[in-house]
């Protein structure tokens, strides 16, 4: 896989390939987190791909982007809309906290409204909040893990996907 990887990195910077990296939303449980199908471009190994997706399905050990290992990752939609590759809100500014609501990050959204981080967090609790133009959303319930769109999608325990509107 490692090899594979770099071979496809080098095809990518030689021919200009884009989409090289396998990217395989099947082969990676609960990871299209009830999403529509992807766009080409949205597989494109990049920040902006696959929103609304559940990130650390594949960005863990072990899995397919096992070289990007992020601790904290998901998708900020300007509605409840459970659509996916678009509605993603640029911008926001994503908050997490531990029990003491000590700041451990803060993280901006890209174009596609995905946010993403690899540091490592020390907490207890976890305290998520998310906010843009006044607008503040926080999460009640202490964050039992950084990978939200494992929950936040339409058949998780958070029935809907994070969102400001
Ligand atoms: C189906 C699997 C899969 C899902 C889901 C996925 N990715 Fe990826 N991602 C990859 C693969 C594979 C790569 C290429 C990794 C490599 O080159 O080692 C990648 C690369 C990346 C990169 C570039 C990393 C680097 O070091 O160059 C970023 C940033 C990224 N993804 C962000 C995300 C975000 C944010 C999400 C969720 C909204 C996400 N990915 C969802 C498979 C996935
Ligand atoms: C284990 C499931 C789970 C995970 C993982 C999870 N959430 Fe949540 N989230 C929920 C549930 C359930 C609610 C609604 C009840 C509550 O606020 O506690 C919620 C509510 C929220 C809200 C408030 C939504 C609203 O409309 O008021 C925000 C914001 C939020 N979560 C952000 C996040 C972020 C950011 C992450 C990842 C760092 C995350 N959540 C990870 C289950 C989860």
């Amino acid at each position: 896989m490692r090899m594979n990887t770099r071979c496809c990195a080098l095809l990518f910077a030689v021919l200009g390939l884009s989409a090289c990296a396998e990217v395989n939303l099947d082969k990676a449980a609960g990871a299209a987190a009830g999403c529509e199908d992807p766009s080409e471009d949205n597989l494109i190994p990049q920040a902006p791909m696959l929103p609304g997706r559940s990130c650390m399905a594949c960005h863990r050990q072990g899995g397919q982007a096992s070289g990007a290992v992020w601790t904290a990752s998901g998708t900020v939609y300007g509605s409840g809309s459970s659509a996916c590759n678009s509605g993603g809100l640029e911008g926001v500014k994503v908050e997490l906290a531990d029990e003491n609501r000590k700041i451990l990050i803060t993280l901006y959204t890209n174009r596609a409204g995905n946010f993403f981080t690899a540091e490592p967090l020390q907490y207890q609790k976890l305290i998520a909040r998310v906010s843009k133009d006044g607008k503040i959303k926080e999460m009640s319930s202490p964050v039992p893990s950084g990978d939200c769109a494992s929950c936040h999608n339409p058949t998780g325990p958070a029935g809907a996907r994070i969102y400001l509107n």
